[in-house]
């Protein structure tokens, strides 16, 4: 821990263990321990937050701009040499191909100097005097106090900073509780975060979310909750707080994107898109596509094509060359794939390849289901894994009406290429869901363009720009002309 509680710290060790191994069964292999905390480092990290940031002048929130973003860059000069270790955890702990940890990684590094980039470009815009009826202002954006941050497994790294970085930079303190998988990758980094940052700017705290994030949370000395990940942790974490009013949310939560396939798709296109889109580093991104509707008309062709597709895939560990299927951090998630296999197995859907649904200790072969309905869990659950389920429709309203019944609204994926039929859709696909991909898989990125979701999918909008002003509030001093 940065400010110090770690090293004194003698209570019980949580075990990490590795999700991979060279070995055949790719069985999980134990990889490091770290010390689980309880109530009592959580009330040494709250009042060390706190602290931070309101303990008289010259403290983080009060420092000046110029300082503030010092202390980051120097901070993003010493993350780049921990690359190399960052990256091998990155593969470690939660099975993620070298190319897409180094992708991980370097995205990270460039998602800061962006952010430093656009604070320098918002405090110009919001330092502003101004007058009206009289009073004089003197309006700026400012930090709204101590954040509780919680990171998700599937980007321990990039994500946890889309909500870490912007928070800090506009003067937040922090309080932050790396994801289960993927605390290890975090410790290459405690020293830069400790030399960089003055003591109790960003806490990081390890343990289990019961014994550790609840008694923060209770402490009601929370002004924000960042948190990626699902609502039911969420909405558990709010409950705790004694004020809920006082509470402002920073959350990327679930989603079930849909690809809709048009009679007249490219299907080559198509199909690769769908790869990416729905098995991208197993399924496990909540931008993944997670149900996919075709054209009965063409559903034969694509289904077929699509499940040889997958067969091909190559699977292995996250440092092999080429390999696009790995395995899972989760030890319940095979388990949890092969209900929602079989629930659909039972209620008449097959499964269109051949390796689908084959397990090994960690892993569970992505498996295409066909013909998916509305009675199957597969088609509710957001499955965060590699099952695939197919729909068809005849008519275009069938999906349109399903996304309107949907407790998600993140993305969709939309495959056709008559202009005349496809201009109309977007404009009901973006009352319906926050970004319509026009022959491509939904994503999260380019990280200038903002990421957020309608209904249970998203609270405030991340991405640079717009997580500046998730983490901030306007904050004025008035004076009247004499
Ligand atoms: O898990 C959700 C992530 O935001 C997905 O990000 O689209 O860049 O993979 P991505």
């Amino acid at each position: 821990l940065v400010d110090g509680v770690l090293k004194k710290w003698t209570g019980p060790i949580t075990e990490v263990f590795s999700t991979i191994s060279a070995t055949e069964s790719y069985a999980p292999t134990l990889l490091g321990s770290i010390p689980a905390m309880g109530e009592t480092e959580a009330r040494e990290v709250v009042a060390a937050a706190v602290a931070a940031y309101h303990n008289g002048q010259g403290l983080w929130p009060t420092m000046k701009v110029g300082d503030r973003i010092k202390c980051m860059e120097n901070f993003v000069t010493q993350m780049k040499a921990t690359r190399s270790e960052v990256v091998k955890y990155l593969m470690w702990e939660i099975g993620k191909s070298l190319v897409d940890s180094e992708k991980e990684f370097d995205r990270t590094v460039e998602y800061i100097y962006d952010t430093i980039e656009d604070y320098k470009q918002l405090d110009r815009d919001s330092a502003r005097f101004t007058k009206s009826q009289g009073v004089n202002a003197m309006v700026r954006r400012g930090p709204l106090g101590v954040v509780l941050c919680l990171g998700p497994y599937n980007y321990p790294l990039n994500e946890t900073f889309a909500l870490l970085i912007p928070a800090i930079i506009m003067g937040n303190t922090v309080i932050f509780k790396p994801a289960k998988h993927g605390v290890l990758l975090i410790s290459p980094l405690l020293k830069a975060f400790q030399t960089s940052f003055p003591k109790g700017v960003i806490n990081i705290v390890y343990g289990r979310g019961r014994d550790v994030a609840a008694p923060i949370m209770q402490s009601g000395k929370i002004d924000i909750l960042a948190l990626i990940g699902n609502s039911k942790s969420a909405i558990a974490l709010q409950d705790l707080h004694p004020n809920k009013n006082r509470l402002r949310l920073v959350l990327g939560l679930e989603a079930k994107n849909p690809a809709i396939i048009l009679p007249d798709a490219d299907l080559d296109l198509a199909i690769q898109e769908c790869i990416t889109g729905t098995l991208s580093f197993n399924g496990q991104r909540c931008t993944a596509l997670k149900v996919l509707y075709v054209h009965e008309s063409i559903a034969s062709e694509f289904n077929r094509r699509f499940a040889a597709k997958v067969d091909a895939l190559p699977f292995g560990n996250p440092w092999e060359k080429g390999v696009a299927l790995t395995p899972l951090p989760e030890k319940e998630k095979p388990a949890y794939i092969r209900e929602l296999i079989d629930d659909a197995l039972q209620k008449g859907a097959d499964i269109l390849n051949a390796k689908g649904g084959e397990r090994t200790e960690n892993y569970i072969f992505p498996a295409v289901l066909f013909p998916v309905n509305k009675t199957m869990r597969v088609y509710h659950e957001e499955q965060f894994g590699p099952v695939i389920p197919i729909l068809t429709f005849r008519d275009i309203q069938e999906p349109l009406n399903d996304m309107a019944e949907s407790n998600y609204g993140q993305q969709v994926s939309l495959f056709g290429q008559d202009i005349k039929t496809i201009a109309p859709l977007i404009d009901t696909l973006v009352n319906l869901v926050c970004r319509v991909n026009l022959n491509s898989a939904c994503q999260r990125g380019p990280d200038v363009y903002p990421f957020t979701g309608r209904k249970d999918s998203a609270v405030a909008t991340l991405s640079i720009h717009d997580a500046l002003r998730s983490f901030s509030i306007r904050t004025f001093v008035a004076s009247k002309d004499n």
